[in-house]
Parts: structure tokens; C-alpha cells; sequence
């Protein structure tokens, strides 16, 4: 039985160590402390960027750990002082915090709350510990929120209370792939009307971004992926031509295509080369490339210093620039009103016990969004 003021005893997915499947346990989670809540998770989705630090994306990675990073829930109780929710509340939880008082949070510079930003990085709270342990030993929480547990604690400042009448078990997305892709597009790139845009990567994010150039009045959308299943409903979510880089030699096609090269390109891939690709694709005198997609921490790319000369750009976007918990709640709205079709993103649907299988498919290339779904009986 839940209580609140006690500790929950809950099932939850353990990263024991990289490179290893997600054990399911049976984990406590603490009461929240000061300016913390508790959350009853609803949904969570299967991101490629779990998968990367799965398999050792950042070699200072804590493990064990709870990873997780785009969920959905209620919250359960809250801790002393807290303000801005209250138990029952629906929630997504955010990867990147919103203090709203610091410099950072009040200057339009940035998304990333100079208070709070550094300790989401330590997959710790605040105070430098774990609400979730599991027999006996502390659990890190990636990026102190952990959404692939039944309950989870975090800081008030990591969730954002949105519209009640958002289906709880499909929010999880407003987590990440909505406000990470569709931001891209309408934050980081300001893509206007009658630009030509190319999207390497047609997953989750890869999709969310087709959204934003579509909203933009884009007039060209290209996808490209390696997996021509994706093509389908990268069509249905406004790509006005896909192309598989297999079968053609992609830059010329490109530029064919666009009169030189793609006014924007947008990598939602994590390969390097990839990243190349698209920057030495985009337009010679004005092209400007985002970059999204993940790679192992410090690594770099190679671009043409000439390049820049001449007018290419080179950008990256994170959390799609939305400072979380002003952002999320908006497209929450756009979710609701049917200008975003979240439903269509999702492939599959499983209980938290078949977390492995979700991953297994990501890898394959066999779903577009996996959502776990607490709610869901194996
Ligand atoms: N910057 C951010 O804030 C942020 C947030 C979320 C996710 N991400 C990153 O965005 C990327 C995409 O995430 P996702 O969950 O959509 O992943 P995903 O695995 O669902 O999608 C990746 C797609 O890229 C395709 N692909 C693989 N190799 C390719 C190639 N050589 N050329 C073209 N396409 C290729 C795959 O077939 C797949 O469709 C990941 O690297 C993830 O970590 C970044
Ligand atoms: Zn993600
Ligand atoms: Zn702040």
C-alpha cells in the first residue's frame, strides 16, 4: 500500500552496468525531501539516448543506475516547501530544470537553468544522493529524475504540470522527442516558410522534427534514413520526399534537389559521419546544419574552415532550446489541440517487465517510439 510520508516499495528497471540489459527489481523509494516530489509514473518512452548511455556513450556514467528520461505521471506527495504542484497533479518530467529565478532562467540566451543545470549531469539530487535504492545499495537517477521505475523522487523544478485532460499514457513524449524535435526546427533553426530542409535519422526525434519544418510552411521536407520502412509515415508526418543514402549518391542528389544544397539540415543520428554528411550537403553560401544526434562525450567533428567562410553554418540543439516547464506544457496543448499527432508516433506498447524488448527493437530498427506502459498488465 502507498502512503505518503513512508517509503514506496516498487518495481523498477536497474542498469546493474553498461552494456547490459535492464534487470527488473524490486527497488524503495524515498520519501521526498525538501523542494522534491514523488511521482507515480503513468508512461515512458524507450529514447535512443538511453540506449547510448547504456552502452557507455559517457565512460563517467554512474551506474548502477534507474535510467529513464522521458516519462510521464501524477505526483504522489510532495516534500516541505514545495509549491508549484500538488499531489494529483499530471506531470512530465524534464531532463533539464527550470528554476525561473536565476540568470539563466530569466535571460532568453538560454534553456539551461545555471542553478540546476550542473547537478542534473551528476544523475544525483541535489544534495548529492539518490531517492531509489535496491538491496541496500543507492541507485543513481539519470538525470536526477528516473522514469523507468513505478515511482520516482525528483526536484519541483524538474517537472511541468500540464493540462489534466492529456492522456497519461502517451505524455511520456512531451518529455523528449516532441520539445527535442520539434524545437530543432521552430527554437534553434527558426526555419521560415518556403525553406528547403533534409533530416537525417527518421526516428522519434527525426519525426517531431519533420512536424516543425511541416508548421514552418517548409516547402521541401527531405527524410533520409537507412531503414525505408520509416519512409511511410515520414510521409504521413509532411516529408515531401524521402531518400534512402544507400541507394543514391546523397549529396549530389541534394543538391539536385534544392538548387545546391538544403537551406537547413538536421542530424537526429549519433554518427559522426553522418554529421559530416549533412554540413558538407547543406547550401555552400547560407546552409545551416543542427545537430541533435548523440555521440560519445567529447568527441568532435571535422568541418572545412572555408567552409564557414564562405556561409555554411554549424549549430547544435538540446531539449529543442525550451526552457522545460514553460515549453512542455504549451506543446502539451498542441497535443491536445491535434496539431501534433503524438498517437501516430507510437509503434509499440509494452509493460515495464518487457523494458528489454523495447531496447531490442530500437536497435533493429523495428518501432518508431517504444512506450512502457505502468498501467499495462504483462
Ligand atoms: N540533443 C538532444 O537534446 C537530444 C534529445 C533526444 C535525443 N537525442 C538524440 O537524437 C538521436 C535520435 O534519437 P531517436 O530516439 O529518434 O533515435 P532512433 O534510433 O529512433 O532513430 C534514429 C534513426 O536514424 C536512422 N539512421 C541510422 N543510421 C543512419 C544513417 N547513416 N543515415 C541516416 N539515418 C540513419 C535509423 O534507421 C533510425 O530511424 C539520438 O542520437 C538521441 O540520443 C538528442
Ligand atoms: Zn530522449
Ligand atoms: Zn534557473
Amino acid at each position: 500500500m502507498v502512503t505518503p510520508g513512508k517509503p514506496i516499495q516498487c518495481r523498477a528497471a536497474v542498469a546493474w552496468e553498461v552494456n547490459k540489459p535492464f534487470s527488473l527489481e524490486n527497488v524503495e523509494v524515498a520519501v521526498p525531501k525538501k523542494g522534491e516530489v514523488r511521482i507515480k509514473m503513468s508512461s515512458t518512452g524507450v529514447c535512443h539516448s538511453d540506449l547510448h548511455d547504456l552502452e557507455g556513450i559517457n565512460k563517467n556514467y554512474p551506474f548502477p543506475s534507474i535510467f529513464g528520461h522521458e516519462g510521464a505521471g501524477v505526483v504522489e506527495s510532495i516534500g516541505k516547501g514545495v509549491t508549484s504542484v500538488k499531489p494529483g497533479d499530471k506531470v512530465v518530467l524534464c531532463f533539464e530544470s527550470f528554476c525561473g529565478e536565476c540568470e539563466n532562467c530569466r535571460n532568453t540566451k538560454t534553456h539551461l537553468c545555471k542553478k540546476t543545470h550542473s547537478v542534473m549531469r551528476t544523475h544525483f539530487q541535489e544534495d548529492g544522493t539518490s531517492r531509489i535504492s535496491c538491496k541496500g545499495q543507492k541507485l543513481s537517477q539519470m538525470n536526477s529524475i528516473s522514469t523507468f521505475s513505478e515511482y520516482t523522487v525528483t526536484s519541483e523544478l524538474n517537472v511541468a504540470k500540464v493540462n489534466p485532460a492529456a492522456n497519461p499514457n502517451i505524455l511520456c513524449l512531451a518529455g523528449c522527442c516532441i520539445p527535442t524535435g520539434y524545437g530543432a526546427v521552430m527554437n534553434t533553426a527558426q526555419v521560415p516558410p518556403g525553406a528547403t530542409c533534409a533530416i537525417w535519422g527518421l526516428g522519434g526525434v527525426g519525426m517531431c522534427v519533420v512536424m516543425g519544418c511541416r508548421d514552418s510552411g517548409a516547402s521541401k521536407i527531405i527524410g533520409i534514413d537507412v531503414n525505408s520502412r520509416k519512409f511511410e509515415l515520414a510521409k504521413e508526418f509532411g516529408c515531401t520526399d524521402v531518400i534512402n543514402p544507400e541507394e543514391v549518391n546523397l549529396q549530389n542528389k541534394l543538391a539536385e534537389m534544392t538548387n545546391g544544397g538544403p537551406d537547413f539540415c538536421f542530424v537526429s543520428v549519433g554518427l559522426v559521419p553522418v554529421m559530416e554528411e549533412a554540413f558538407n550537403s547543406s547550401h555552400p553560401q547560407w546552409g545551416k546544419t543542427v545537430i541533435i544526434g548523440l555521440t560519445n562525450v567529447g568527441e568532435t567533428m571535422k568541418v572545412g574552415i572555408w567552409d564557414l567562410i564562405y556561409g555554411r553554418k554549424l549549430v547544435g540543439t538540446h531539449y529543442g532550446g525550451y526552457k522545460t516547464r514553460i515549453g512542455i506544457p504549451k506543446l502539451v496543448e498542441k497535443v491536445l489541440n491535434g496539431d501534433l499527432e503524438l498517437e501516430k508516433l507510437i509503434t509499440h506498447r509494452l509493460p515495464l517487465e518487457k523494458i528489454n524488448e523495447g531496447f531490442d527493437m530500437l536497435i533493429s530498427g523495428e518501432t518508431l517510439r517504444t512506450i512502457i506502459d505502468f498501467d499495462m498488465k504483462p
